[in-house]
């Protein structure tokens, strides 16, 4: 980074801007699932037949473009290094309206060449002539949500998709030239074994993606199986359960490289990591969030959530949902709950480097954190122990504002 780029205010010394990465949300759903707190809305509330035809496609993008140029002053010249079209559900996006839009942020920020462009997919609302207009579009890769193959489950899950068209979504994509594709699914599912929480990750290493997102499944509040919730295996079974997905996709090649992301080498989601490593990221689309750096500190800013409201405001300042600015102590927690996710850590030099502050603020919860045997001894590489990482949340608590503790 240029001297020019060195900025600094009172309360933040930053050295280098962090890499900027955008997000793009689609808030619509065929149906909305059952556990699900994302931002998204079902365009035909209790039935199960795909809807395409009533995304308002050409008016969403022309609201994303809107938006994203609203946001530019903010980032100025910064390369854009990756990008995520999530959801809700982008694949219900024809390949024409995701080229359109692919254009239009080419046009309007600097793009690396060699970003990574992902987008989501649900089953049931693809297949391979639709993979390769995304790949004609310039997504390099997919992130499929599975969830898992056990058609029963599906049913509980109330996934709009079965067994085989999860199996034809992960082909698919192969077969469209997407060798970097991931699969998302879920364990601890309503009343499932062990067995089998292991088929589906066999299952799923069978179709040789080059990443695996594994997450357990939760109950968030203001979702159906929050207030009806479905019997869950205890947290013995739970830890069982992790523990063996976790042998059996470490003997399998993948190397876990976060909380819930395995990949094959070369395969991390840059993305994300991004998030993990406390990147900055524009975020475009109905309720999405962004984190931009700059010489006063950080600012947190999000769009209006509701898919409506949104396609009337974007690009106004009407459509900005809101905007805050983390105080010092906000900033170093906020850094920590994303960097101790990481299997590996971080450097403290990167801690510096992205929050602005000196690490000796954090010297206290760090020393905690050691001595109860949760962070490596050691403090200029900040890595989560076995023990840390099996108490997360725990480990995170230490760095919590003194107030909240
Ligand atoms: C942003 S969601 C959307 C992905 C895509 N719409 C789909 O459902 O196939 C990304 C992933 O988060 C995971 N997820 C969503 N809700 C969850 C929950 N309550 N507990 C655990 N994982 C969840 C699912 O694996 C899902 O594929
Ligand atoms: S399809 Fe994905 S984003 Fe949509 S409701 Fe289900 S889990 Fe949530």
């Amino acid at each position: 980074m240029p001297a020019s780029h060195e900025v600094s205010s009172t309360m933040f010394h930053f050295t280098a801007l962090p890499p900027l990465s955008l997000y793009v949300h689609f808030p619509w759903c065929v149906r909305k699932c059952p556990y699900c707190d994302f931002n998204s809305h079902a365009l035909r509330p209790g039935t199960g037949q795909a809807a395409r035809g009533e995304v308002p496609e050409a008016q969403y993008i022309e609201a994303l473009l809107a938006d994203l140029e609203a946001d530019l002053p903010r980032v100025w010249g910064r390369p854009v290094r990756s990008i995520f079209l999530g959801g809700g559900t982008p694949s219900l996006f024809s390949p024409e309206a995701i080229e359109h839009l692919l254009a239009g942020v080419r046009a309007r920020v600097p793009l690396v060449p060699e970003a990574e462009v992902t987008l989501e997919a649900n089953p049931g609302t693809v297949e391979s002539e639709r993979f390769r207009g995304y790949r004609a579009a310039g997504v390099n890769r997919l992130s499929i949500g599975i969830q898992s193959f056990d058609p029963e489950q599906l049913q509980k899950l109330g996934r709009i998709h079965g067994r085989d068209e999860a199996l034809t979504a992960a082909q698919a994509a192969r077969t469209a030239g997407f060798d970097n594709f991931n699969l998302d699914l879920m364990f601890g599912l309503p009343q499932q074994t062990l067995d089998e929480a292991l088929a589906d990750v066999r299952t799923a290493l069978a179709l040789q993606p080059a990443h695996l997102s594994v997450y357990q499944l939760t109950l968030e509040p203001n979702t159906l199986f929050h207030a009806q919730p479905p019997e869950l295996p205890d947290d013995d079974a739970i830890a069982v359960m992790q523990e063996a997905l976790q042998t059996e996709l470490t003997d399998a090649g993948f190397v876990q490289y976060e909380v819930s992301a395995y990949a094959h080498a070369g395969r991390r989601c840059r993305h994300n990591l991004n998030y993990w490593q406390f990147g900055d990221y524009l975020g475009i689309g109905a309720g999405a969030h962004a984190k931009i750096t700059d010489a006063e500190g950080v600012t947190r800013l999000w769009k209006v959530k509701q898919p409506r409201a949104y396609l009337e405001t974007a690009g106004t300042p009407a459509g900005l949902g809101g905007v805050q600015r983390p105080g010092r102590d906000d900033v170093a927690f906020e850094f920590m709950l994303n960097a101790l996710r990481l299997t590996e850590g971080v450097p403290a030099l990167l801690f510096s480097e992205r929050t602005g502050l000196d690490p000796s603020c954090m010297q206290k919860p760090l020393t905690q954190a050691t001595a109860r045997g949760l962070l490596d001894p050691g403090h200029e590489h900040f890595r989560p122990t076995p023990l840390g990482r099996r108490f997360l949340n725990e480990l995170v608590a230490l760095f919590l504002p003194e107030p909240a503790r």
